[in-house]
């Protein structure tokens, strides 16, 4: 164990200059929360927008949002805003939502449909792939050409929809998109459709959010609706159980085995695939089994949704958990798929953009109920939100000093590694 460290005027510095961020870096303890500036300082925002967010691949919506030509989507991360539309070939592409004339911001609106992207300010005109269509009053020899929207890179993977600000995005990408596929597949999320979607801003800070969701060692206490289906042990090792999660560990222990033979006996992939804190396109993937009656994150743990997503013959296959960083974590259930979406907005406000995404032909009212399918998940992500906005008052205070992580707070660590790494790599450019 590190002694501890007596706090001095410098660990509450904005830092305002790459210098002080090399030096809070610099001074962070292994196996600690880091400092209070990363999580209140304007300046490390500012940072981690131009040197982790806009430099990693993002999840951003899904393509179920987009399922019709026009659709589109807009999403804010720092000062950044991107436009997602499906262009009338049906590709997906991303652009900046700025214009190309004086810079004015082109769609205003969340999402919506539209025939093409029409700047309100001089009315330049952009076709849905793009290309300047129309520029009023320009002098001959103008080249509409030259003025199309800036592309953002874009990956679908098997329904979800990536995004990646830098000229050149991590080209571990692939790796990730290999490893994860044949687990989301069996899912079919291109059959799906939006069931409900809530926006929820939290006054913290996104990294305090990442890490809330990184670990379940508040979720015995906190979630009392989520733990109903979803394990306490989750974060464990098997030989670290504490003695009054026993029973739910013989549980998880009979429930596994059953779904490993389920997943076996369908081929479906299921072993934990874990590069959380040593790649840049980092990731966790694992099909799990769930408590109670096993099949979805319900109070009881049956179905949400009588119609199962894709060509599934069982409701009971647990939950496929991804988690990606920096922005992302997802559910996948045998009769619908939940996922979560970190965008950060300011140093300390962060939204998180919860979708839930049932098999397109399951009808509202007949197959599933809106309220059933998305209580635990509101009432999880309500609770996290209040832990989140007291731990940003917390870190925010001068009295505040990181203390140590637990065993079962593993993945919050490789979180905090990896997030580190970035800056160490922005800070070296
Ligand atoms: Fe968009 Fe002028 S800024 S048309
Ligand atoms: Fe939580």
């Amino acid at each position: 164990m590190t002694a501890t460290r007596v706090p001095t005027g410098t660990d509450l510095t904005d830092p305002t200059d790459l210098t002080d961020l090399a030096a809070l870096v610099a001074r962070r303890e292994p196996g600690r929360p880091l400092e209070g500036a990363f999580y209140t300082s304007p300046a490390v925002f500012e940072a981690d927008v131009a040197g982790v967010l806009s430099r990693t691949w993002l999840f951003v919506a899904t393509e179920a949002e987009l399922r019709e030509p026009g659709d589109f989507l807009t999403v804010e991360v720092g000062s950044y805003s991107v436009m997602l539309v499906r262009d009338d070939d049906e590709v997906v592409r991303a652009f900046h939502n700025v214009c190309r004339h004086r810079g004015a911001r082109i769609l205003a609106e969340r999402a919506g449909s539209v025939g093409n992207l029409v700047c309100g300010y001089h009315r330049w005109t952009y076709a849905t792939d793009g290309a300047l269509l129309h520029a009023g009053d320009q002098p001959p020899g103008f080249d509409k050409g030259c003025f199309g929207l800036r592309s953002v890179h874009l990956r679908l993977v098997a329904g979800l929809v990536f995004v990646c600000l830098a000229d050149e995005p991590p080209t571990d990408f692939d790796e990730l998109v290999a490893t994860v596929t044949p687990y989301l597949l069996p899912h079919q999320l291109h059959r799906t459709k939006v069931a409900a979607q809530v926006d929820l801003v939290e006054e913290a800070n996104w990294k305090l959010v990442m890490e809330n969701n990184r670990e379940c060692y508040h979720c015995e206490g906190g979630h009392p609706e989520l733990v109903r289906t979803f394990f306490p042990t989750y974060g464990y090792a098997a030989d670290a159980i504490p003695a009054r999660l026993r029973p739910a560990h013989e549980r998880y222990l009979r429930a596994e085995a059953e779904l490993e033979q389920a997943c076996e006996e369908r081929g479906m992939p299921y072993r934990a695939v874990e590069e959380l804190d040593d790649r840049v396109s980092a990731y966790r993937v694992q099909r799990e089994a769930l408590d109670g009656a096993g099949e979805s994150y319900t109070l009881d743990g049956r179905s949400a949704s009588r119609r199962l997503l894709g060509d599934l013959d069982s409701p009971r296959l647990g939950r496929l958990s991804l988690h990606t960083q920096p922005n992302a974590w997802f559910h996948f259930l045998a009769d619908h798929a939940v996922t979560f979406s970190v965008l950060p907005l300011a140093a300390g406000r962060t939204l998180v953009r919860t979708t839930w995404l049932v098999h397109e032909d399951a009808e509202e009212g007949v197959d599933y109920d809106v309220a059933d399918l998305t209580h635990v998940w509101r009432e999880t992500n309500e609770q996290d939100s209040v832990f989140c906005e007291r731990a940003q008052l917390g870190v925010s205070s001068p009295g505040y000093l990181p203390g140590p992580y637990s065993a079962s707070e593993y993945q919050v660590d490789a979180f905090t590694t990896w997030y580190l790494d970035r800056v160490e790599e922005h800070l070296a450019r």
